[in-house]
């Protein structure tokens, strides 16, 4: 089919073109009848122009233009006319001008689409991914996934300035543990044996530097069966990246590079560098989390020294049971909170796991509070003084026996309250390094340790020697980069050693017939001088949701999936034939 093709796209035209005789080709973004004219807004990728279909100017033209309905693809042939007095609009890029028609073509129609093409628009997210390629028509989301292509070339930039190579890793490949399900793929050539998509190319990038590729760079899909949420997809993109000979604070340096750039070129904000570091017990102590929001304050306080020696039951026993009592200070609530949402308080604390939340309101130099009879004078100053409380202000209390159950249900709160408070400065972008996190998790269930991170990270040095003697007190070479509360990063100081990589394979219950046929191939390697090597990931997705100021991860990859790995465009997963299960030696089970 011929058609015009456009001089010009549909976000270009200004003051200087008036007079000229120009083609646009685009989509109507909807029609207006007004005194007996027709106005329409063309609408491409670049922007919206206004296009006129005057009886004055071409009556046939104007007739025809009846029949135009939204979505249609149009080549319009006109010529670029100022607005009149009046009528210019400054929000708009081409709002000086106006396009009257001398000529248009239908290249094709549309049906009446399921919703409107804008960008507040009053549709379920369902339909919407249902009809993803109309939703991407949106100028928000177009927005995103520019965005998200200029970070793309940000990141190949700054990489290779910083002399990383780029090298693809395969996505048929052998398991790797990152602590969720693998999504398996089965082999047709090998009945009964499988890939596995990659849950992140860890394994492969440490292998590279054995081969002496000394940095490298990589934005890869990574695939996770797990439980869904805003911020997780089953398949994601990461800035995953390794490099050789490296300290932790290398890659702090590399990293906060490449965010500080960023930050500039999507906001033009100046990040100060360096990013602070805090040590991950102390995050857990003060925030209650390992991905503290440092947007608002409302920090943790240990009350333990300000109650020793308190009769008060639930104190008491958290004391001789080495526990912890931890408060939070919502300051100038106490006013504003009844009894009735103190209640609230409490049941949500009680859904946290704890047995419940004490709670006390500062008044007349003291403090007033359920079990303040329970507990001496001093004590209640004492309490008040550790809280840095004054009149007026409301005091929030955890006691609990298990430290993190207890520190992360007070964190869980001071979280929720600093946004029902409307106390977190959204304008802010505020990033941390959580460093040193636990080698190991315990897990009762199974009885037997996990990796916190993944096997492959390197135990600090100076706790080598308690792999044999206090596995759960070993810290690990570690870090998460923390924005805004939002784990975007995480990464480690790698073991380059085969005899204390399978040490950690024997600590986390593997045996070495398992250690072998799972990782052989790894611990062969690093009999090959393996060089002392470290890097992390960067969760792509996260980072532009925060750029962009969004709550959901799909709206900055165009194609996701729902919250139960659906794709609903084109109804993935989706039953396959009989002939197909056959080739691939496979029988489900009725
Ligand atoms: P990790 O598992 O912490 O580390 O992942 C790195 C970062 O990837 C992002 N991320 C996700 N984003 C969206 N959806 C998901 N399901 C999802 N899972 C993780 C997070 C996270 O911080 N191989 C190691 C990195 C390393 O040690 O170098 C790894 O994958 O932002």
């Amino acid at each position: 089919m011929t058609y015009t093709q456009r001089t010009h796209n549909c976000g270009q035209l200004r003051s200087e073109h008036i007079g000229q005789s120009i083609t646009l080709n685009g989509w109507v973004d909807g029609r207006r009848d007004l005194g007996g004219m027709i106005f329409i807004d063309l609408r491409d990728r670049y922007g919206l122009t206004q296009v006129v279909f005057a009886p004055q100017h071409n009556e046939e033209i104007h007739q025809r233009a009846h029949e135009l309905r939204s979505e249609y693809v149009l080549s319009v042939t006109g010529t670029v006319q100022s607005r009149p007095d009046g009528m210019t609009n400054d929000e708009m890029p081409t709002g000086a001008i106006e396009v009257i028609v001398d000529a248009f073509e239908i290249l094709n129609a549309s049906e009446i689409t399921p919703f409107e093409i804008e960008d507040d628009v009053d549709a379920n997210e369902d339909l919407r991914l249902r009809y993803r390629y109309l939703d991407l028509r949106r100028p928000v989301l177009q927005k995103n996934l520019l965005l998200r292509h200029k970070v793309y070339q940000t990141v190949h930039r700054y990489f290779d300035a910083e002399d990383f190579i780029e090298i693809e890793t395969p996505v048929l490949m052998k398991s790797t543990p990152e602590g969720a399900r693998d999504y398996l793929v089965p082999s047709r050539v090998h009945a009964g044996r499988f890939y596995a998509l990659p849950q992140s190319p860890q394994t492969y990038k440490q292998l590279l530097m054995v081969a002496g590729f000394d940095r490298y760079v990589q934005i890869v899909k990574c695939f996770r069966d797990e439980d869904l949420r805003a911020d997780r997809q089953p398949e994601f993109t990461q800035i995953d990246m390794e490099m050789s000979f490296v300290k932790s604070e290398d890659v702090y340096r590399l990293i906060e590079g490449l965010i500080q750039k960023l930050l500039k070129d999507a906001l033009d904000v100046d990040l100060e560098l360096p990013i602070p570091v805090m040590d991950y017990y102390e995050a857990l102590e003060r925030y209650g989390s390992d991905k503290p929001d440092l947007r608002f304050d409302m920090e943790l306080v240990t009350l333990n020294d300000a109650v020793e020696g308190a009769e008060f039951k639930v104190f008491s026993s958290v004391l001789d049971g080495d526990g912890i009592i931890s408060g939070i200070n919502v300051k100038g609530q106490a006013e504003a909170f009844s009894r009735k949402k103190l209640d609230e308080l409490t049941e949500r604390a009680k859904t946290l796991g704890m047995g419940g939340l004490v709670w006390m309101k500062a008044a007349e130099g003291s403090l007033t509070s359920p079990i303040a009879k329970f507990l001496s004078e001093d004590m209640l100053s004492g309490i008040r003084n550790a809280m840095s409380a004054e009149d007026g202000d409301l005091i929030l209390i955890v006691a609990d026996t298990r430290r993190k159950p207890a520190l992360e249900a007070i964190g869980t709160l001071r979280l929720e309250l600093g946004r029902e408070l409307d106390l977190v400065d959204k304008s802010a972008h505020k990033l941390l390094w959580v460093v040193d996190f636990p080698l190991f998790q315990w897990d009762d269930e199974t009885q037997r340790f996990y990796a916190e991170h993944h096997p492959f990270t390197s135990p600090k040095a100076s706790d080598i020697a308690l792999l044999d003697s206090d596995p759960a007190a070993a810290r690990a070479d570690c870090y998460d980069l923390v924005w805004n509360g939002n784990e975007v990063g995480s990464g480690s100081i790698r073991i380059h050693d085969s005899d204390l990589q399978s040490k950690i394979f024997e600590v986390l219950g593997l045996s070495k017939e398992e250690i072998q046929e799972k990782f052989g191939f790894l611990i062969d390697a690093f009999r090959y001088g393996a060089p002392p090597h470290g890097g992390m990931a960067l969760g792509l997705d996260r980072i532009i949701t925060i750029l962009m100021g969004i709550q959901s991860i799909r709206e900055v990859i165009a194609f996701p999936k729902t919250n139960s790995a659906l794709s609903l465009m084109d109804r993935s997963p989706s039953t396959v034939s009989e002939e197909q299960l056959k080739e691939l030696h496979i029988s489900l089970r009725k």
